[in-house]
């Protein structure tokens, strides 16, 4: 079924989660901004520069990480004020608020530290974020995302990763330091063997386990998509390195076993060639059209906008029903690219998701089909608004 074809009687209520109100200080192009909304779908339009990207990048700070623009911290300072940035935005769950605070912290401005509080109380970690919320988004950017490197494919399946196992990001982050750290004491040649045996453990410990959410999460996203009869294509996922290869014979002790004996044994080869030779750093995410049986890197510009589509729209309704997080979902220049099969099906999804999605484009004739069913927000009128 597609959008038009909806009856009133027929179409699903609205979300009942969402942002209520954002508030933005010395962020990007705004100086002092406010917005309230109700928890429908949100329609940002807007010509080029408006800030409809800068207003999904502040919602993307409500997940660890450093945004969808993975920009430097400081980057993000109104560049005319002299002020740290600050994110204030109030959600509704179910009825009952939270908020959720984010900026650069006042007492060290210059540093790249991020403050974050959640009603009110200051959190230690990041990944405590995730617990709260959950935020997928597709970008332009992210275009080419099954053609490049591994990287970017890591990246993006570590942020879904989130949103099902919150402690996932305080593992990367330090898997990712101490990786540095042993390729350092490598590097210096002289070190105590047990401060290597220390680092080892814990990237034997946090490797695993990383290898073992992101398997999960692949799976589970993977038979997901698979169940699913829409307009999108299905996206065949499987994630791939060695670890994986571990853990799809052997028990995680005896994976973790064969890691530790591993990295031990490649010492002085990851010495030379300055690079840790094992571990979840290197996997990738294989990405297949199943109907073309290609991989995605062979397929068309516009067949990997719809698998990447349709891997976000997945991972989305995944989280909305597996996760206790609010969902929010950001499509940032999304709908001017997809024809009108495609749009009536992606304004039909959202609506049967029941999450509050953000999209934007600069031609608002393009969102037709969501009248009444979405909240219209032209970025100028909204600025103008927040000065009065
Ligand atoms: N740190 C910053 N300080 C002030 N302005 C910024 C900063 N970073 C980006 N901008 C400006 O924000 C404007 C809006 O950007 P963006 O949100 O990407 O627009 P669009 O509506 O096209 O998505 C751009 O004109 C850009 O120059
Ligand atoms: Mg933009």
């Amino acid at each position: 079924m597609t959008a038009t074809q909806f009856s009133m009687a027929q179409l699903p209520l609205s979300p009942t989660r969402g942002v209520e109100r954002i508030s933005l200080s010395h962020f990007r192009c705004y100086e002092i901004f406010s917005v309230s909304l109700d928890l429908r779908p949100v329609v940002l339009t807007g010509p080029n520069g408006a800030g409809k990207t800068n207003l999904l990048e502040a919602l993307s700070f409500l997940i660890p990480g450093r945004g969808l623009r993975r920009a430097r911290l400081s980057e993000v300072r109104n560049q005319n004020s002299s002020a740290p940035w600050a994110i204030s935005i109030t959600l509704n769950d179910e009825g009952e608020p939270l908020q959720i605070g984010t900026g650069l912290d006042p007492e060290v401005p210059e540093s790249e530290k991020r403050l974050t509080k959640i009603n009110g109380e200051k959190i230690k970690s990041q990944s405590t974020l995730a617990e709260w919320v959950s935020v997928v988004w597709l970008i332009p950017q992210m275009d080419r995302l099954l053609l490049e490197g591994a990287q970017g494919r890591r990246r993006f399946l570590d942020r879904l990763v989130y949103g099902f196992d919150p402690s996932h990001a305080q593992r990367l982050s330090r898997y990712e330091q101490v990786l540095k750290e042993r390729g350092l004491l490598l590097r210096q040649g002289r070190f105590d063997r047990y401060w290597i045996e220390g680092l080892e453990e814990t990237l034997v410990n946090d490797g695993i386990a990383i290898t073992a959410s992101r398997r999960e999460v692949v799976g589970q996203l993977s038979s997901f998509l698979k169940s699913q009869n829409n307009a999108f294509p299905q996206a065949d996922l499987t994630l791939e390195g060695d670890p994986e290869k571990l853990l799809q014979t052997r028990s995680l002790l005896e994976a973790e076993e064969e890691m530790r004996r591993l990295l031990a044994a490649h010492r002085e080869q990851d010495r030379m060639t300055g690079r840790t030779s094992f571990g979840p750093h290197r996997s990738d995410l294989f990405v297949r059209h199943p109907e073309k049986n290609q991989p995605a890197a062979l397929c068309s510009t516009g067949e990997q906008k719809a698998l990447l589509l349709s891997i976000v729209m997945g991972a989305a309704h995944l989280l909305s029903i597996r996760t206790g997080a609010i969902p929010l979902l950001l499509l940032d220049e999304v709908v001017a690219h997809l024809d009108k099969t495609y749009r009536s099906a992606l304004f039909d999804a959202i609506l049967k998701l029941r999450i509050q999605a953000w999209l934007t484009g600069t031609d608002v004739s393009l969102f037709e089909e969501l009248e009444g069913h979405a909240q219209f927000l032209s970025l100028k009128e909204a600025r103008l608004v927040s000065k009065t």
